[in-house]
């Protein structure tokens, strides 16, 4: 493309992910998002509703089972003058630590939250994922056309739970049967509500200025509380400040009814003006600008059998610097090889199309034969580690045996790999010869014993055990280190990368070994 500005098209990009607890409105905003946004690529499926499934991947028959998506999926789309870039990150039964591990790839997130509920504990996990590195976070409350919580009440739980300012850009007028639209507090207009249905795009009425006659009309006998109202909003809650928000500290936040399709065009205005730009990305020696020349990326997701007709693996990069071109040279870099990529590919409606161009922010699936790790960096040549894509501590575990076990090495080597995927963590304690296997989200056990064997032909049986979290552990205080190692001996194991852990039964005894034990350090994440 002669025409292919980089720097232009870099500074168009928004990536992001949508964090949110399950049943608060994700896929409904994201169906009405890419109404607005035009679809063009999407890579993997979006999760249809229940049993009426729209842009399906049938990858995996267990997949088709469950009738959902295992793993998480990209779409791109341009709106106004901009290409956003959304990583879904999955959130039902098949959440999983690919729902984490993408939002180390996005450079900010939209939170969801059904203003019925507030602020639910999933979405409080995806929060504390996106503090590690500062995510710029907008916030949408969802379901405006049904009895919601006290939008003030709403806003101090942001604030409260999630520690982090929240600042309403609009607020709303009514709930439920009476809701008649928001208020945008910037610029003193009135967005009329009018449910737009299914995929049609419902005119934007507005009423301009608070204090106009047809103001008045609409909000009737409720005008002069509604005054007072917005009065005590202005007075009591944050303004809207774009480097506050850009550092992760303050929160925008919209509110709507994704079903009726809403306030989330004013959301996505909001969204594209406000998020930011590719971000410049830390590696072990530098940090990469996501404008130079030289291209760079890094694996945050492997997706397995994503087509039953090409039996690999394909590895999500996401791009941080320079561009790629169809047929390039890049350094896997943790191989020290230079490999040739002719076949990275997007997806259209299902179809793997391949890429000729992409640029930081965007996202590209390179076929992977088992060279390919999570957290894995590719450059033009430079020896550079990207940081920031962690392991993540799992949340449920379970014993794994086998079935026959004269196929014990056969396991071992599908364990290791599958952990190298990404799809599981393995741990093995030092007092006894268990393999336990971690997850964050139960659906990555299935996948896992599936895998086992549909791949490497070992059946697999899972047993309950008594493990609450895992803790990397490591010290600067050697005599400290050897102490805490002898006492807490059986709870301690090696992970699938070599380092030690501390295995909790507890929540309890998670905190009381952290007192007893100052001078070791806990940690719930491990990069990799
Ligand atoms: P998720 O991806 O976050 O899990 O949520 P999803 O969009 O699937 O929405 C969960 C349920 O909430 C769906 O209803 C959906 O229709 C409903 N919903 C989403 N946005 C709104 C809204 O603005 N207002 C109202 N009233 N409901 C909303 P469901 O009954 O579970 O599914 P379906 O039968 O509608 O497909």
């Amino acid at each position: 493309m002669s025409d292919f500005n980089v720097q232009q098209e870099i500074n168009k990009r928004r990536t992001f992910a949508i964090i949110s607890h399950p049943d608060a409105g994700k896929t409904t905003i994201t169906e009405k998002l890419i109404l607005l946004g035009k679809l063009i690529q999407v890579a993997g499926t979006v999760k249809g509703k229940k049993n009426d499934r729209a842009a399906t991947s049938d990858w995996m028959s267990l997949e088709k089972e469950r009738g959902i998506s295992v793993t998480s999926s990209v779409m791109q789309f341009p709106y106004n003058d901009r290409i956003v870039n959304l990583l879904d990150t999955p959130g039902h039964e098949d959440f999983s630590e690919d729902t984490y591990r993408t939002l180390t790839a996005v450079d900010s997130a939209l939170m969801v939250i059904d203003g019925a509920k507030g602020v639910e504990d999933r979405t409080i996990k995806l929060m504390n994922v996106c503090r590690l590195r500062d995510t710029p976070i907008l916030s949408f409350v969802n379901k405006m056309d049904r009895d919601i919580r006290d939008p003030i009440e709403l806003l101090d739980e942001i604030e409260e739970v999630l520690g982090i300012a929240a600042a309403p850009i609009n607020w709303p007028i009514g709930m439920g049967r009476d809701f008649k639209g928001v208020y945008n507090l910037y610029t003193d207009t009135i967005h009329v509500f009018k449910p737009g249905k299914g995929s049609v795009i419902a005119e934007d009425i507005r009423i301009e200025g608070l204090e106009s006659d047809e103001a008045k009309a609409l909000l009737d006998d409720e005008y002069a509380d509604f005054c007072d109202e917005i009065e005590l909003v202005r007075g009591a809650s944050h303004q809207f400040e774009l480097e506050q928000y850009l550092a992760g500290q303050l929160s925008p936040v919209f509110f709507g009814t994704a079903l009726s399709n809403f306030g989330v065009r004013e959301m996505l205005d909001g969204f594209v003006e406000w998020a930011p730009a590719p971000l410049n990305r830390d590696t072990d020696v530098r940090t990469v600008d996501a404008r130079e020349e030289s291209f760079s990326g890094f694996i945050f997701k492997i997706q397995a059998n994503m087509d039953p007709k090409h039996r690999d693996r394909i590895a999500f990069m996401r791009v941080c610097s320079g561009t790629y071109r169809k047929g390039m040279k890049m350094r896997h870099v943790r191989l020290g090889k230079d490999v040739k990529i002719a076949d990275a590919v997007s997806f259209l409606a299902g179809d793997r199309e391949l890429v000729e161009e992409a640029v930081s922010g965007d996202i590209i699936g390179l076929h992977n034969h088992g060279t390919i790790q999570i957290g894995d960096t590719f450059t033009e040549g430079e020896e550079v580690k990207f940081t920031g894509i962690p392991h993540f501590a799992p949340e449920l575990f379970r014993r794994i045996r086998l079935r026959d076990p004269l196929k014990s090495k056969q396991l071992q080597k599908g364990l290791q790999q599958l952990s190298e995927e990404g799809s599981t963590q393995v741990f093995m304690p030092e007092r006894n010869s268990d393999l336990i296997v971690g997850a964050v989200g139960v659906l990555q056990f299935d996948v896992v014993a599936y895998r086992l064997k549909d791949e490497y032909k070992v059946e697999a049986i899972y047993e309950p055990i008594n493990v609450y979290t895992a803790r990397w552990v490591d010290s600067d205080d050697d005599k400290a280190f050897a102490e805490f190692k002898r006492k807490c001996a059986d709870n301690l194991a090696i992970d699938g990368g070599g380092h030690l852990c501390y295995l909790a039964p507890t929540r309890v005894n998670l905190s009381l070994t952290e007192e007893r034990h100052p001078k070791v350090n806990f940690h719930a994440t491990r990069e990799h």
